[in-house]
């Protein structure tokens, strides 16, 4: 790391972590095992998550099962499986197939499909194992058995994806999820489970519909990814944040929404985003810290340390939550000290 970098991180950190920020296992410990697999649940788990996180998208006989794209085709081995059962763009897509249909893949590490190169080289090798699409049912079944097991009070984040393509196929994706929220006893705003969505319909509903009290966050993106029909860009300001406080609880914005860049000392450029945020009473739970993936000349303790304390974030989603859990604990007993 050039030194000018290095000095002007070094006089942001020595701040006080704060209070308990939330470490989210996104899609599992997937870091380490493949997203979304029971596997990388149990490890998050065991590793101190505070929440497990499913992106979640429907089955084509309305399952809820924990993936994050539309299509089958970057995380298993339908193409092989399924070869006729592509879409016309030769895509397989999560809600043609019935759960018993998803059940016969084999869930695998991240690839690029058209080139059916791993998306993380140094992570789980793509062709090992033997693991299986994962519901939200086995998801909290998973949880709430551990918790028992355990003794600890591990949550659940749950994020429904593309809910106006759900209904475009003819599934009420809030319906179905709440129903199996409060089927397991997610009920109240401490029931340790969160509600996450990049569109804000269905966040909506959940509230003024189904008068849920569970916890909702509106997550962020930007425009340019069109992954959505949503225009983030007003979202941003601080009347498009007062306009969530109506509806949600927190937001989940992209790390670079907050940390924009370095200055020429290689100061960090921190936006006004968090403190716009919270001045409404909306926590903020960025998204996505990866070890094996850092803006440039900065380590991950040093990332997360900045966004624990001088930034004082109420959360984070990371791919490897055992580093997240060591650097919190890290920040806590430093001001423990005398
Ligand atoms: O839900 C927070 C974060 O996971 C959003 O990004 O694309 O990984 O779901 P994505
Ligand atoms: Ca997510």
């Amino acid at each position: 790391m050039p030194r000018t970098l290095l000095s002007g991180w070094i006089l942001l950190l020595a701040v006080s972590v704060a209070a308990d920020p939330l470490v989210i296992a996104h899609r599992g410990a997937s870091g380490y095992l493949p997203e979304h697999t029971l596997a990388a649940y149990a490890m998050a788990y065991a590793q101190g998550a505070d929440y497990l996180e499913p992106d979640l998208v429907l089955s084509a006989d309305g399952h809820p099962v924990a993936l994050h794209d539309l299509e089958l085709d970057a995380v298993s081995d339908v193409r092989a499986h399924f070869p006729d059962r592509a879409r016309e763009d030769g895509k397989h897509y999560v809600v043609d197939f019935t759960l018993a249909e998803l059940r016969q893949l084999r869930i695998h590490e991240r690839i690029d499909p058209a080139t059916g190169e791993a998306r993380y080289p140094a992570r789980f090798p793509v062709d090992l194992g033997d693991f299986r699409v994962v519901t939200l049912v086995e998801l909290i079944e998973l949880t709430q058995g551990l918790n028992q097991a355990t003794g600890r009070d591990v949550g659940i984040y749950p994020e429904l994806k593309f809910d106006a393509f759900h209904a475009a196929e003819g599934h009420d994706f809030a319906a179905i999820v709440i129903e199996i929220l409060e089927r397991y006893g997610y009920t109240g705003p401490d029931a340790r489970c969160i509600i996450q969505s990049f569109e804000p319909e269905p966040l909506i509903r959940l509230r003024e519909e189904f008068g849920t009290e569970l916890p909702l966050v509106q997550l962020l993106g930007e425009n340019a990814w069109e992954m959505n029909h949503v225009d983030y860009e007003p979202m941003y300001t601080p009347e498009g944040l007062a306009a969530i406080a109506e509806y949600a609880d927190g937001i989940g914005p992209p790390i670079t929404r907050i940390l924009t860049g370095s200055d020429a000392e290689g100061r960090p450029q921190i936006s006004t985003l968090v403190a716009d945020a919270q001045a409404l009473g909306l926590v903020v739970h960025p998204y996505t810290f990866r070890a094996d993936v850092l803006p440039e000349g900065v380590t991950f303790d040093a990332l997360l340390e900045l966004f624990f304390g001088t930034i004082g974030v109420e959360g984070v989603f990371t791919d490897h939550p055992d580093l997240a859990v060591a650097v919190r604990e890290r920040m806590a007993a430093r001001d423990s000290e005398p």
